[in-house]
């Protein structure tokens, strides 16, 4: 496996724990815990994404731009997560924001998989595609027992 497969089967949860989250309703055992799913889901991703695919990024050129915006995107979904926890389940208010999220989500994912990941794909070496595929697995894999 390589890095792209690596990262791309956590974008595959997180699009469908961010499909199925948008149709629940209320205040919810069901909402409760998809939310929390996709809140520990996206973190762990996050971090084991930024740690061992955008840093490596940063050092060459052309990809710093696009790393850069990549970790900017993850903290405006954290902020969305924020928000979300402050609000009631049960607000209507609680839905909008999660829809936002949603929004947010696909758009993030498509940047990486369509942009980032061609670039990426330009800059990194075959071997480095595979060992950051190891270390990004392993990061993650901690921190989602974490949450
Ligand atoms: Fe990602
Ligand atoms: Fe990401």
């Amino acid at each position: 496996m390589n890095i792209f497969e690596a990262l791309r089967t956590s974008h595959t949860t997180q699009r469908s724990l961010a499909d199925n989250l948008i149709k629940t309703s209320g205040d919810s055992k069901e909402r409760d815990l998809l939310f929390k799913e996709l809140k520990a889901e996206l973190s762990a991703h996050a971090a084991a994404e930024e740690r061992f695919f955008y840093v490596p990024l940063i050092a060459h050129d052309m990809t710093q731009e696009p790393a850069r915006h990549g970790i900017a995107e993850h903290h405006e979904m954290d902020e969305l997560v924020e928000k979300l926890e402050k609000t009631e389940l049960s607000s209507p208010a609680w839905i909008a924001i999660a829809k936002e999220l949603h929004h947010k989500v696909y758009h993030h994912l498509e940047d990486e998989e369509q942009g980032i990941f061609q670039l990426a794909g330009k800059v990194l070496t075959e071997a480095e595609k595979l060992s950051l595929a190891k270390d990004y697995e392993g990061e993650f894999l901690s921190q989602r027992v974490k949450a």
